[in-house]
């Protein structure tokens, strides 16, 4: 939103929460997540044309366009738990819609969905005995953490679904306009709301398929002497492959690829068709599997015992330039950690006030240092599991001094060079490799 109110100042933006203090922080000099570039952006439109408020039934009113970006978790209770989507958020908000209209109005669909989605929100939207008429679209958002700003500015393409009805068609084209102000219109694809809703789960399934096909030859590069970047490399020449989302790792996180994943794999059983959705699920099984399998290689090299270690894990933000730890592999590594007994000594860039959120329950048994240099202080090993592109310019022999010995790097990303902390005196495992 605050992209659109920087290109298109002809609209006036307004960002609605019922988390007051969210609003609050948005409204502040300490925004509330860590991207870069945003800041930049919010402030030179903050009070211009972008307004943070808490008047969500005004604002609904005063609206000609509703952008619906309201989480969308996991259901954790009833028929399909653990895999359907939560939709309780995206219907109360199709509630307060309408009994705070008195026009009609076009409401997007911003937040992931499953298919079909749009047609319960119509429903509710236009069963009213309020003479009004509302348009439902789908705009599925494609950027990815850490590079928002840039896959906004400049999009490999923008997705609009909607009705093939004349109002359809007509809203569409008004959302399509918002966008044409900075995106070129060949780049604007329209669709039929379903292949709309369903392009959105599709992509992230497929990037997460590539991370998770890399990830299982990795283990099989490890038997054999084969090198899986090298690998990564030489398929990725490969214009139909393609070079990225190859890199093999630790595992993927980030809010969107499990929780997507599992919702294609609800669909598809709720549609009757099982083999599709267990060849889907397999992506998320391969991917929990690796980060498992990466701490049991770590453990065998450390003698299968872990016991009172100091373990340094650096990185719990899911990608670097985020401080976002959503089902970030960290997680996963440190619960392990401490299912060893180690005590794991947690390092990142931005994201330990969310470590430490996330392992409210265990802080007595985990420290939380900002200086890399200080938490691998008489560790043991140290586990990289962000790309934090900063660990790979540390000073890795003051590092190695400072450690236990035998001291061991496992680089859970791919991003150090082994050869040289080999050198230096580091046992050194790498995803992949032999
Ligand atoms: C993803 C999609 O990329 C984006 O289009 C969608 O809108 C939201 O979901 P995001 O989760 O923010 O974006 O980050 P992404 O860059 O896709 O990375 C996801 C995870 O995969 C991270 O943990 C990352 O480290 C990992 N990854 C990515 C790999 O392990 N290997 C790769 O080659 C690429």
């Amino acid at each position: 939103m605050a992209m659109i109110a920087k290109k298109c100042p002809q609209y006036q933006v307004k960002i609605v929460d019922i988390n007051v203090a969210r609003i609050n922080a948005w409204n502040s000099d300490n925004l509330p997540i860590y991207e870069p570039g945003l800041k930049e952006i919010v402030e030179s439109v903050k009070g211009k044309n972008l307004f943070f408020e808490t008047d969500i039934e005004t604002n609904i009113k005063e609206a000609d366009i509703i952008f619906v970006s309201v989480n969308t978790p996991t259901k954790t209770f009833g028929f399909g738990a653990g895999k359907a989507s939560d939709l309780q958020y995206i219907e109360k908000t199709a509630r307060s819609i309408l009994a705070a209209s008195n026009s009609g109005k076009i409401v997007v669909e911003k937040s992931t969905l499953p298919v079909r989605t749009a047609e319960s929100m119509e429903r509710i939207l236009n069963s009213n005995n309020k003479g009004l008429h509302f348009d439902v679209v789908s705009n599925p958002e494609f950027l990815a953490e850490g590079s928002a700003i840039a896959d906004l500015e400049n999009p490999d393409r923008v997705l609009i679904g909607g009705h093939q009805t004349e109002e359809g068609l007509a809203a569409v084209e008004e959302i399509a306009k918002i966008y044409a102000n900075w995106v070129p219109r060949e780049k604007i694809i329209t669709t039929n709301l379903w292949s709309s809703e369903l392009s959105k789960l599709t992509a992230n399934a497929f990037l997460a398929q590539r991370i998770s096909s890399i990830n299982s030859l990795s283990a099989l590069c490890e038997k054999t002497g084969a090198n899986i970047d090298e690998i990564a490399n030489a398929i990725g020449k490969d214009t139909r492959i393609g070079a990225k989302f190859l890199k093999a790792s630790i595992g993927f996180g980030g809010s969107c690829f499990k929780k997507d994943i599992l919702n294609l794999v609800y669909l598809c059983e709720h549609y009757g068709l099982p083999e599709v959705a267990a060849y889907w699920e397999s992506i998320i099984k391969i991917n929990e599997w690796q980060t498992t399998r990466s701490v049991k290689r770590v453990l065998r090299s450390l003698f299968n015992t872990i016991t009172g270690k100091k373990i340094a894990v650096f990185g719990f933000a899911f990608k670097a330039d985020t401080n976002d730890t959503r089902e970030s592999p960290a997680h996963l590594v440190v619960r392990e950690l401490l299912e060893e007994r180690a005590i794991p000594i947690i390092t990142d860039y931005k994201a330990l006030p969310d470590a430490k959120r996330d392992l409210s329950d265990v802080l007595d048994k985990v420290q939380l240092i900002e200086e890399p240099y200080e938490a691998a202080k008489n560790a043991h090993a140290i586990l990289l599991c962000t790309e934090w592109q900063q660990y790979a310019a540390l000073d890795w022999q003051r590092i190695y001094d400072s450690m236990s010995k035998p001291a061991l790097v496992f680089d859970g990303r791919n991003i150090l060079d082994g050869e040289k902390l080999k050198k230096i005196g580091f046992d050194f495992i790498g995803i992949g490799k032999a």
